[in-house]
Parts: C-alpha cells; sequence; structure tokens
C-alpha cells in the first residue's frame, strides 16, 4: 500500500474555515495558507483582516459573509467554495459561542444560542460538504471541542454540554464516512491567548492562573492549535480519525 508523503503540504486543497474573522480561526487560515491551501473564510462578523493576512501570504482567498446556523447562509458558503475552487477538501469548523452563567441563572436563550451555534452549525456546515467530499473520496473535517469537558469548570453546563456533543458527533459520523476516505477528527482546546482573551477583563487573568496548572508552563498560542490542524488536514493523516486531540499545554492529562 502507498503512503501519502507529505512533501506536497496541502499545495491546492481547498479548505472551508468558518469562524475565521479572528483569534484562532484567524491563525488557521494562515497556516493552512502557508501550507498552500486555497481558502473559503466565513463568519457573520466581517473576515476583512483575515483576508488581508492569507493575501499578504500569498493565499488564494474568497470571504463570505455567513451566519452558519442558518442553512441558507451555510448553502451559500458551500456554493462559493465550489463556483470559485470547484471542490471542498478540507472543511475546519471553528465557530463557537462562550459565556460563563451559573447554571440557575442561566435563561433558556442562552442555553440554545450555545447549542446553535456550536451543535446545529456542525449540522448544516458538515451535511453541505459531505457530498461533494464522498464525490471526491477525500476529505478531512475538523471540529472544536474544549478541555473544559475533561475539568469540569464550572458555571459552563451550557457550554461542556454542547462541547461534549460535538466529541459524540465527531465519533460516530467518523465512522460512517471512513469508507469514503473522509477523516474528523476533533480538538479540545484550552484556554489560548487570542486577541479576545486577552483582551477580556473576565478571561485575561485566567491566563496567568493556568500556566503553573499546565505541564508545559507558557500560555497556548493559535498557532499552536494551528499546527495541530495543519496535521489532521493532510493527507498524511488519512488514519487519523474519529479521534479528541487535547491541546492545552497538559492541564487535562488522561
Ligand atoms: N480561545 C480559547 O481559549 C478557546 C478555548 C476552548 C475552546 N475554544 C474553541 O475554539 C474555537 C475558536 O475560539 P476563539 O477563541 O478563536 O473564538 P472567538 O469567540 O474569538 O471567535 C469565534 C469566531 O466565530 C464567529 N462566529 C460566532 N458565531 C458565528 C456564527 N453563527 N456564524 C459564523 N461565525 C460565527 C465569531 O464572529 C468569531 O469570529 C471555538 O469553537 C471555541 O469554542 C477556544
Amino acid at each position: 500500500m502507498q503512503i501519502t508523503r507529505f512533501e506536497r503540504g496541502l499545495r491546492d486543497r481547498v479548505a472551508i474555515v468558518t469562524g475565521a474573522a479572528v483569534g484562532n480561526g484567524r491563525a488557521f487560515c494562515e497556516r493552512l495558507a502557508e501550507e498552500g491551501a486555497k481558502l473559503v473564510i466565513a463568519d457573520v462578523e466581517d473576515a476583512a483582516a483575515t483576508e488581508a493576512a492569507v493575501r499578504e501570504l500569498g493565499g488564494e482567498v474568497v470571504r463570505v459573509r455567513a451566519d452558519m446556523t442558518s442553512p441558507s447562509d451555510v448553502e451559500r458558503v458551500i456554493a462559493t467554495a465550489i463556483e470559485t475552487f470547484g471542490c471542498i477538501d478540507i472543511l475546519v469548523h471553528n465557530v463557537g459561542h462562550y459565556s460563563e452563567e451559573p447554571f440557575e441563572l442561566l435563561s433558556y436563550a442562552e442555553w440554545k444560542k450555545t447549542l446553535d451555534i456550536t451543535l446545529d452549525s456542525i449540522f448544516h456546515t458538515v451535511r453541505g460538504v459531505l457530498p461533494h467530499m464522498k464525490r471526491a473520496g477525500f476529505g478531512r473535517i475538523i471540529t472544536f471541542s474544549s478541555d473544559t469537558v475533561w475539568l469540569g469548570t464550572p458555571y459552563l453546563t451550557h457550554y461542556v454540554t454542547a462541547k461534549m456533543g460535538v466529541i459524540g458527533f465527531t465519533r460516530s459520523l467518523a465512522a460512517e464516512v471512513g469508507k469514503y476516505g473522509i477523516t474528523i477528527n476533533t480538538v479540545t482546546v484550552g484556554l489560548t491567548a487570542t486577541q479576545n482573551v486577552q483582551n477580556s477583563a473576565m478571561m485575561s487573568p485566567l491566563l496567568e492562573h493556568i500556566i503553573p496548572a499546565q505541564a508545559v508552563h507558557r500560555a497556548d498560542e493559535p498557532e499552536d492549535i494551528a499546527n495541530v490542524v495543519a496535521f489532521l488536514a493532510l493527507p498524511a493523516s488519512g488514519i487519523i480519525t474519529g479521534q479528541t486531540i487535547n491541546v492545552d499545554g497538559g492541564v487535562a492529562r488522561h
């Protein structure tokens, strides 16, 4: 059997990255572009800065303003990918929503919003890309959970419930789509020094607090997560699927 080698990287592979405007999503776009991927970047907010960063790296990119919980917006993102680049090889489904609330004060609206952005968006987006990946006999899907699912962090019942759902979805779908050359894996991300986290009065003190609890005593950077995403997206990673990969400096060890 021929084992795919690394030399080709992601040259000419087409990747959709959702939640691409800021933070980890922007780092993923830059990393995938460095590997040669062509990008469709989707966000409910303006992702012009990400587009500019990718172009600066010499990457091909098209930007779509889209709410990934809306089936018609998701269809538009997928149609743009096909019309512009002809295929979809990689889906990096990164959109997320984070809030802290004691369970007894949590509104149903916030519970529902968290589940919608985390899980409904996966339903629509993955359903949309699968027929294209199946036709091509190739696909790499990467989803995002959180290390809080292992840590049992308080005030996050809504968030942890949704992020556990991402793991279940990923494991089960992997068993359905492996025969088509499609892999799906999830990354449990630790507290990461994105711009939003650094700017947040609530989150930035946590960054300092969590470093001594890590096995590696430095902040997780978006580029750390991006390296894992680039690896999972490679053709050479085709035997890895249904996995949950914890990237948090070793806070959660199991
Ligand atoms: N940064 C961390 O410390 C951390 C920790 C654990 C898990 N994660 C996960 O990693 C992913 C990215 O994290 P981040 O910190 O960069 O997030 P972020 O909140 O800084 O950015 C999320 C992006 O998703 C976009 N988005 C939100 N809802 C959307 C929707 N309905 N449609 C389209 N776009 C939408 C936002 O506009 C934003 O650009 C998320 O899934 C998050 O849950 C992050």
